[in-house]
C-alpha cells in the first residue's frame, strides 16, 4: 500500500492521491489571454498520474503581472479562455485543476520568456509599466522605483484578489492558490526586508501581515467552502533581518484561523544577493513538516523532489500531506504513472496509452528492470492475448534501442 497513492480531501475536493503538479509560469500568455500552448501544456499535465494540478501564477491585475507573457484574470476574455482550458481538459483524466493567483509588487514588469531568466526589468519603451509595492525601494539597481502603495491602493489590490477568484470559480477552477513567496507583493509586505511603512500594514509583523490576512479573509469569502483555497508562502529569507520559519509558523496559524484549507512552503527570491545554501533534494521538506506539526494545517512539501521512493517517504513518514512537483513534472510529464510503476501502485492509465503501461509492454522491464510493477504483472494470470504480455519473450526490437539509454531513464 502506497502511501503518495492514498486518497486524500483538501479543503472540499477529493484527491485520487498526494501528488501536486506545482505552479510553473509558461510566459506564453498574450494579454493575459490563455493560448494553444497553456491547454498543450495542462492537458498533458492533466494526464501525468498527479491528483491535482495548480495552474501558473496568474496575474489578478494588469499592473500586477511579472512579464507581458503573464496570465491575467482580470477581464471577460480572460476568463474565457481559462474556462475553455478547463472544459477541454477536464475529461482527460480525474486530476483536480487549480488556478495560483498573484501580484508581482515590484518585480512586475520584467522581461518574458527566455530572457525572463536574466530577471530583468522591461523598459517602458519596450511596453514595461509602472509598478507598486509596499515602499519605494526597488527590487535593484536599475529595475524601477516602485510607487508605495496608499490605501485606496490596497483596498484595490485585495478587491482584485476577490473579484479573481470569482472569475476563477466561475471558470470552473476547483483550487485556488494565493501566492505570497517568491519576493512577490504579498511577501513584499510580509519581509521586514521590503516593507519599510509606518502605517497600519508596515512596522510590526502583525502590521506586515494585515495584507496577507485581508486577501485572505477577503478571498476566503468569495471561495466555495467545497473547494480548495490555499497559500504559498515563504519558510525564510534566508537573511538574519528577513522572515524566518518562526514568522511563517504564526502566519500559517492566523491563515488557518481564517479558514484557509492548505499552505506549501516555498523560500527566497525577496531581494538580490543574498546568500542561500545549496539546494539538495528535498531541501524545503522540514519547513512544511514543522509549519504542518505546529498548526495543524495541511501542508505541501516543494522543491527538488524528484524521486518516486523520496517522495513515498515524505508522505509515509507524515512530514508533508502532498508533495508539489515542478521541474520533474516538465521534464516528465508522466511522472506520476511512472512513479506508481516504481512503487508498484496499479492506477488508471488514458487508454490511449494502455498499451504503454509497464505491465502491457515488456520494454518496461529493460528500463526499470527492478520496479515491483512490473515483476508483480509477471506474476499475474494475464490473458495470453495481451499484446507484449509474453512472459518469456526476448528484447521487444526496436523501441528498447532508443529508451534503455541511462540518460533516457529517470526511474
Ligand atoms: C518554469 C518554472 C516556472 C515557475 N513558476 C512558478 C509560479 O508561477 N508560481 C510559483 O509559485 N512557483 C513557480 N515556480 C517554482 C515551482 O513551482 C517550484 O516551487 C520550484 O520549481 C521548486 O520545485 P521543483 O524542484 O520540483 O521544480 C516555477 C518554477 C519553474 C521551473
Amino acid at each position: 500500500m502506497s502511501a503518495l497513492f492514498s486518497p486524500a480531501r483538501l479543503g472540499g475536493l477529493q484527491l485520487n492521491n498526494r501528488i501536486v503538479v506545482s505552479p510553473m509560469c509558461q510566459y506564453s500568455a498574450r494579454d493575459g489571454i490563455a493560448q494553444p500552448w497553456h491547454l498543450i501544456h495542462i492537458g498533458n499535465l492533466m494526464m501525468s498520474g498527479a491528483g491535482l494540478v495548480i495552474m501558473e501564477a496568474t496575474g489578478v491585475d494588469a499592473q500586477g503581472r511579472g512579464t507581458l507573457g503573464c496570465l491575467g484574470l482580470y477581464s471577460d476574455a480572460q476568463e474565457e479562455a481559462l474556462a475553455e482550458l478547463v472544459r477541454q481538459v477536464r475529461p482527460l483524466s480525474s486530476a483536480k485543476i487549480g488556478i495560483q493567483l498573484q501580484h508581482a509588487g515590484r518585480k512586475a514588469s520584467t522581461r518574458s520568456i527566455a530572457e525572463r531568466w536574466k530577471g530583468e526589468p522591461l523598459p517602458m519603451d519596450e511596453g514595461g509599466w509602472p509598478v507598486c509595492g509596499p515602499s519605494s525601494e526597488p527590487f535593484d539597481k536599475d529595475w524601477q522605483v516602485p510607487q508605495a502603495m496608499s490605501h485606496a491602493d490596497i483596498g484595490r489590490i485585495i478587491d482584485s484578489f476577490a473579484a479573481a477568484a470569482v472569475r476563477a470559480d466561475r471558470a470552473g477552477f476547483d483550487l485556488v492558490e494565493i501566492h505570497a513567496a517568491h519576493g512577490y507583493l504579498i511577501h513584499q509586505f510580509l519581509s521586514p526586508l521590503t516593507n519599510r511603512r509606518e502605517d497600519a500594514y508596515g512596522g510590526s509583523p502583525e502590521n506586515r501581515m494585515r495584507l496577507a490576512l485581508e486577501i485572505a479573509t477577503a478571498v476566503r469569502a468569495v471561495w466555495s467552502q467545497e473547494k480548495a483555497l490555499g497559500f504559498r508562502l515563504t519558510s525564510t529569507d534566508w537573511h538574519e533581518d528577513g522572515l524566518t520559519l518562526d514568522d511563517a509558523v504564526v502566519l500559517a496559524g492566523k491563515l488557518k484561523a481564517i479558514g484557509i484549507d492548505y499552505c506549501v512552503m516555498s523560500a527566497g527570491n525577496i531581494a538580490p544577493g543574498i546568500k542561500i545554501p545549496p539546494a539538495s533534494p528535498g531541501h524545503q521538506v522540514d519547513f512544511a513538516t514543522r509549519v504542518g506539526r505546529e498548526t495543524g494545517l495541511t501542508v505541501m512539501a516543494v522543491g527538488m523532489i524528484g524521486q518516486p521512493k523520496e517522495a513515498e517517504a515524505i508522505i509515509a513518514e507524515g512530514r508533508a500531506d502532498f508533495v508539489a512537483i515542478g521541474r520533474a513534472m516538465l521534464d516528465d510529464p508522466r511522472w506520476g504513472l511512472h512513479a506508481a510503476a516504481a512503487l508498484g501502485v496499479d492506477v488508471d492509465y488514458p487508454p490511449q496509452y494502455l498499451r504503454a503501461r509497464p505491465n502491457n509492454w515488456t520494454g518496461y522491464r529493460h528500463i526499470h528492470p527492478e520496479t515491483p510493477h512490473f515483476q508483480a504483472s509477471r506474476q499475474a494470470d494475464r490473458p495470453a492475448s495481451m499484446l507484449w504480455d509474453r512472459p518469456d519473450d526476448g528484447p521487444q526490437p526496436a523501441t528498447e534501442e532508443v529508451v534503455v539509454s541511462p540518460k533516457t531513464s529517470r526511474l
